[in-house]
């Protein structure tokens, strides 16, 4: 059984729903168990260690992700994730800056296999749409695709 960690922070609960859904699709993807988590309620490097896969995700706030999502990630880069499969992902209205920063940190600093499809920003009137709903699925999914 693979576990995966969906760590996220929420202002407005747009990337929390978003952070549901791509649980979801990792759910419908076959044996995996998924553990959803506030970052706040991370304390230290030692809580992020036994995963298979990690999705970082964040909403956009002033083009840049909240700074507890900055701290979280040196939080992060303690814990030893070179290999890891992950992707990151958050809600916006119109830039999306923060899941391009987080996966580029994730990417080139961690040195994770990140999924294909890159960082997944959606906009916050689609999240609640049937259409977003399966935008974060196949999300789910394509880092579930990682772990073979
Ligand atoms: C003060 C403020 C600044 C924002 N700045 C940006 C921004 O720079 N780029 C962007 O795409 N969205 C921006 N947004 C929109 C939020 O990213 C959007 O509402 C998002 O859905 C919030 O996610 P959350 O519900 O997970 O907190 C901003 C929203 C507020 C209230």
């Amino acid at each position: 059984m693979k576990k995966i960690l969906i760590a996220y922070i929420s202002r407005a609960g747009h990337t929390q729903q978003m952070a549901e859904y791509i649980a979801e699709g990792l759910r419908f993807s076959g044996a995996c168990e998924v553990e959803l988590k506030p970052i706040t309620d991370i304390n230290g490097a030692p809580a992020l260690a036994g995963y298979d896969a990690y999705l970082f995700g964040a909403p956009t706030y002033h083009r840049t992700m909240p700074p507890a999502m900055e701290a979280f990630l040196f939080l992060a880069q303690q814990a030893g994730l070179a290999g890891r499969a992950g992707g990151a992902f958050g809600s916006c209205t119109h830039s999306g800056d923060a899941p391009l920063h987080i996966f580029d940190t994730m990417e080139h600093v961690f040195k994770m296999r990140l999924t294909g499809l890159g960082p997944f920003k959606l906009l916050e009137h689609l999240v609640e749409t049937p259409e977003g709903m399966r935008a974060c699925q196949d999300y789910g999914r394509s880092v579930a695709g990682l772990l073979g």
